[in-house]
């Protein structure tokens, strides 16, 4: 049997998306086979299916680190055909053949059943995004921040910034949305972020070893000098939560943040957290963190996919990007 996936190819350094027929290969044991409805489109997937070093080793490849979808063949005692799923990260999309074709073959200890008060659009609106949004969150939830300064969030429009503002807001905070789109004031404000600040102006601003507090705690999806220059505006003991890095790799700061505030930068790397940590943040969305995506998400075909990968890469996406395999 064959089916149909985004698939990318190299040939002398050069990379090319089709969308091409690929036979299906019966899972091995514990292993199960699942048909993917819905998959969404990440950063990371971007990078994947644009040939940057780090991501995927070996081309010819099909991306995407998320996928929903339905078992349709298994190895496992633990799914069985039927059963509604959901699979984010761990080898997925990476070196793994991703949610970008219509079938994927995974290992039983990736995938989480889908609980029932969430479509797998739904799921997918969330994704991998969401998931490191929400893990971010419940970090700096974890440190009691108190209500009296706003919490920050960086990247605010993209996918992970955009679920986290909600969350945030869900949760009763104030939250400080830090943008480079001066058009997507209305968006955030739609999200739940209290206050907008252009990077810009952010940046335009000299960044001090130790600065007023203004800030309870953040979540930080961009690094670099805005990473670096947050870090002295977070009040005593509060918690930024570090997950991406599209503004640079590097972070200049002092000593001072931690020894004179006891501030924590803790890292988040959704990817490979344990499965049950996985599934106790689908419920969370499945219940008292539900959220309403429709109005921050973008549902595409493949044939649209190279178009939208373009737009992340360039940072100008605006909330999630979802692909919808029947579409
Ligand atoms: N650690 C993990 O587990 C994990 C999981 C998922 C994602 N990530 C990482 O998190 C980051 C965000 O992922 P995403 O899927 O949310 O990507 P995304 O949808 O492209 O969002 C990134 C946002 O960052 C802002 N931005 C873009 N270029 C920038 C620049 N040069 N300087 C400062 N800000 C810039 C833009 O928002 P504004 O225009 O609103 O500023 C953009 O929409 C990526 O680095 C990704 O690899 C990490």
């Amino acid at each position: 049997m064959k089916y149909s996936a985004y698939y990318i190819q190299e040939s002398e350094g050069n990379f090319s998306a089709s969308i091409a027929e690929l036979d299906l290969i019966k899972p091995e044991q514990g292993f199960v086979q699942i048909q993917v409805s819905h998959s969404s489109l990440n950063y990371k997937d971007a990078l994947s299916a644009t040939g940057v070093k780090g991501v995927t080793r070996n081309y010819p490849f099909v991306p995407g680190i998320d996928a929903a979808g339905v078992v349709t063949d298994s190895a496992s005692t633990l799914f069985a055909e039927g059963d509604a799923v959901i699979v984010t990260g761990y080898d997925l999309g990476m070196n793994t053949p991703g949610g970008f074709g219509e079938f994927i073959t995974v290992p039983e200890g990736w995938i989480v059943k889908k609980p029932e008060n969430l479509s797998a659009l739904e799921a997918m609106s969330i994704g991998t995004a969401g998931i490191t949004a929400a893990a971010s969150v419940i970090k700096i939830m974890d440190s009691k921040p108190s209500s009296e300064l706003p919490i920050m969030v960086t990247g605010a429009t993209g996918g992970v910034g955009s679920v986290a503002v909600m969350i945030l807001s869900k949760l009763g905070f104030n939250v400080s949305a830090l943008t480079g789109k001066s058009e997507a004031k209305n968006f955030l404000t739609q999200l739940g972020a209290t206050s907008i600040i252009l990077r810009e102006d952010y940046l335009n601003e000299p960044s001090k070893p130790m600065a007023r507090p203004l800030f309870a705690g953040a979540v930080d999806t961009v690094g670099g000098s805005i990473l670096s220059k947050l870090l002295s505006e977070i009040a005593p003991h509060g918690v930024v939560s570090c997950c991406g890095n599209v503004g640079g790799i590097e972070i200049n700061t002092t000593v001072f943040p931690f020894i004179l505030r006891g501030i924590n930068l803790c890292g988040i790397d959704s990817a490979e957290t344990p499965i049950e940590f996985k599934e106790s943040l689908w419920k969370k969305f499945a219940n008292e963190w539900k959220l309403d995506l429709s109005g921050s998400t973008k549902e595409v075909s493949k044939e649209q996919l190279g178009e939208e990968i373009q737009i992340i890469l360039q940072g100008g996406q605006q909330g999630r990007v979802v692909l919808n395999h029947k579409e």
